[in-house]
């Protein structure tokens, strides 16, 4: 069971991806630099979208904050989480929502939002992308720090083959997708063959230029912007995530 349906990338987090996602610990090294240098005032509150089985809720806790929130739109990511917290004495505040509809959450209420992991990539309708965008910016407070990840289309490996025989399979069924949503092509490392059937989850891979144009259009100030490869380096060709750091 899914809060949403409709929502396929849900029903896959739900199933197919639960394990491997319910139960990670470790931070990456893109995660623990963001994190690390813009999550600085410990006593400010944080919220956590799409926490999974909340790795990186349990991560900020151990940075030394106390006043931790995170959602997810899985049900039964959400009560792991909770499993998980309870074992550890953590006080994370875990709950089932959508990132297209934070209606629970208050306006201006949190210092710093995360937006890890790509979550708002899994929202395969743009109308709902954009929606999540804006109600990222309704809940953080004045001067508050949000940090997104995305895929980035323009560093997206290219296959040529495999992208004639998508894109000639839409044509052939008159689905009206964009080159930006993407299907799944690997689902815990196997190849996912189930790509070219009809009705397939898919992933929304985003351009720079149009994401920084739409957060700036919300009312974001761009603070940062940069592809894995060059968080740590001053490479000027950008490779693999984008993170976004946005003040509000
Ligand atoms: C790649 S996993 C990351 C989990 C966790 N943040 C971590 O890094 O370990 C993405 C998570 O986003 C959740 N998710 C997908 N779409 C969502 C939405 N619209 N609202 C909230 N959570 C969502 C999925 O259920 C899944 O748990």
């Amino acid at each position: 069971m899914v809060a949403d349906i409709q929502n396929l990338n849900a029903e896959r987090y739900s199933n197919e991806l639960f394990d491997l996602w319910a139960n990670k610990e470790s931070l990456n090294t893109s995660e623990a630099y963001v994190l690390k240098k813009y999550l600085i005032d410990t006593t400010k509150n944080v919220l956590e979208a799409g926490t999974g089985g909340g790795r990186l809720s349990f991560q900020i806790e151990k940075m030394g904050f106390s006043n931790g929130s995170a959602f997810d739109i899985v049900p039964e990511m959400v009560s792991h989480a909770k499993k998980r917290a309870s074992k550890t004495n953590s006080s994370v505040n875990f709950r089932v929502s959508d990132a297209a509809n934070l209606s629970e959450f208050k306006s201006d209420n949190f210092d710093y939002l995360i937006y890890l992991q790509q979550v708002l990539c899994f929202i395969d309708k743009e109308e709902l992308f954009l929606k999540a965008l804006n109600e990222a910016y309704r809940v953080a407070k004045k001067d508050a720090i949000v940090i997104f990840s995305f895929l980035d289309y323009e560093s997206k490996f290219y296959n040529p083959m495999l992208s004639t025989v998508v894109n000639t399979l839409r044509k052939f069924r008159h689905e009206k997708i964009s080159k930006h949503h993407l299907p799944w092509l690997k689902i815990n490392n196997d190849i996912n063959w189930k790509l070219f059937n009809k009705n397939q989850p898919k992933t929304y891979w985003v351009t720079r230029k149009k994401i920084i144009a739409q957060l700036m259009d919300i009312g974001f100030i761009i603070l940062e912007s940069k592809n894995a490869n060059q968080l740590l380096s001053d490479n000027k060709k950008g490779k693999g995530i984008l993170y976004i750091v946005c003040k509000k």
